[in-house]
């Protein structure tokens, strides 16, 4: 099959990565907009409900729902999931303008919240002052939600706007997915840098509230449901009520070993209580693609019944045990996913892949092609395949350990037999 660059952008040169309010809430190797636009458009009708089983911050979701599409999301990740629900839930305009002045009021009052929160190197990522104003943040949110003044859909808004100035209120250096304190963090620790939350907080909510408003509008009475599946995990779905198959899947899964969800949001997730330390390390292990496993596991070889991978695990298993396991691992926790996605699609409905290859401890790792012979053996045929160049996205990084810079999009696109 020929190989086709799809230049999704030439497609929709009226829309930005960021318009409405795709740009809330920074997000760890999400996809441009326009590359779930030209699929939802292409394969779909007004009504019909999409799944995007691996949502990240949800702009599979948010494009179905500016589209007049259902959706269904799911992740792993509690913080994603929250990014997501906020993303594609407008607030009527005059009513978020009350909330945020009484907000804004209260934080300019000196009181003296009761929030903390404690957690692993709290005090090595963040300075006292940081600590004071994040506390005093979180305690007003809160005190507004529990006083009736600001309802749910509002308190989430307010919580994705805090946790957006995590990063920038830490010495984690905001520049790099990972939490990581660079020389140029440890020099500004050094000279006592002062952090201002209070004021990247109200910057935020006021550009996000101009996000929101556009939305409301946009999508006024369009009648259509965002739903997320209660499980969180692609490899055991089921479907929210009222929903029995769904007309099209389009996702991007992780890559083997090339990002670490649970690591790179740790700070974020801790401010917001979404998880403790016990509960991060749990979904740490249970993230597809993740580099956590027990040693005990890959003491032996492995194999997922693909001949041309398989030879790849043995020859990673030669050079490195971790790096073959945590390759067949993940061949094997897609499989898995994918037999859930053949379950809950239409017969005829198409289910979008977009991956990258990267290497594992410098081996290539073919993924397209093993995710195609995975997805033909369990009832799926292969319907177009092609490419997307990634320009100027906050993607990958170079990791030490040889997991590789992704400069494609990979499209694969199948059909349920
Ligand atoms: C490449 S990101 C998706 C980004 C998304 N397309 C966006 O635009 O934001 C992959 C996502 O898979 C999630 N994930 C990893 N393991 C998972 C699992 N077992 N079940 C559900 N989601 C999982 C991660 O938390 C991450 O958000």
């Amino acid at each position: 099959m020929r190989c086709k660059n799809f230049k999704f952008k030439r497609n929709y040169e009226n829309i930005t990565n960021n318009y409405l309010t795709h740009g809330i809430h920074a997000y760890t190797a999400k996809f441009i907009p326009q590359i779930p636009r030209f699929f939802i458009e292409k394969y779909t009708k007004k009504g019909e409900t999409i799944l995007d089983p691996f949502a990240g911050s949800g702009t599979t979701l948010l494009e179905s729902f500016i589209l007049g599409r259902n959706s269904i999301g799911i992740d792993i990740n509690p913080l994603a999931v929250l990014i997501s629900k906020v993303k594609t839930t407008p607030i009527e305009p005059k009513k978020l303008k009350k909330s945020v002045i009484i907000l804004f009021d209260l934080l300019d009052k000196n009181l003296n919240g009761d929030y903390s929160v404690e957690f692993p190197n709290r005090d090595y990522w963040f300075s006292e002052g940081s600590i004071e104003d994040l506390n005093k943040i979180m305690s007003v949110i809160i005190t507004l939600s529990k006083s009736g003044k600001i309802d749910k859909k509002t308190r989430d808004f307010f919580f994705v706007c805090f946790s957006s100035i995590i990063r920038n209120s830490s010495y984690a250096d905001p520049s790099n997915p990972k939490v990581y304190c660079s020389p140029r963090m440890k020099e500004k620790k050094r000279n006592g840098h002062k952090f201002y939350p209070i004021k990247l907080f109200k910057e935020k909510v006021i550009k996000y509230s101009e996000n929101m408003e556009d939305l409301f509008y946009k999508t006024k009475n369009n009648g259509v449901k965002v739903d997320f599946v209660k499980t969180n995990d692609t490899r055991n779905i089921i479907l929210p009520k009222g929903f029995k198959k769904v007309n099209l899947i389009i996702t991007s899964p992780p890559y083997a070993n090339a990002q670490e969800y649970f690591r790179n949001f740790k700070l974020e997730l801790f401010w917001l209580k979404l998880v403790d330390r016990k509960r991060l390390a749990e979904l740490d292990k249970d993230q597809i693609g993740g580099e956590n496993h027990a040693s005990l596991n890959y003491s032996k070889l492995h194999q997922t019944g693909y001949r041309e991978i398989d030879s790849i695990i043995k020859k990673l298993f030669k050079i490195n045990r971790k790096g073959a396991y945590i390759v067949y691992k993940y061949f094997y926790n897609m499989e898995k996913s994918i037999k859930e996605y053949y379950k809950v699609l239409k017969g005829g409905g198409h289910c979008v892949i977009i991956v990258g290859n990267n290497t594992v401890r410098g081996v290539k790792i073919p993924i397209d092609k093993t995710l195609i012979e995975i997805a033909k053996n369990n009832g799926f045929k292969l319907h177009d395949y092609g490419y997307d160049l990634i320009k100027n996205r906050k993607f990958m990084i170079k990791r030490n350990n040889g997991a590789e810079i992704i400069k494609k999009d990979l499209v694969i696109d199948l059909i349920k037999r």
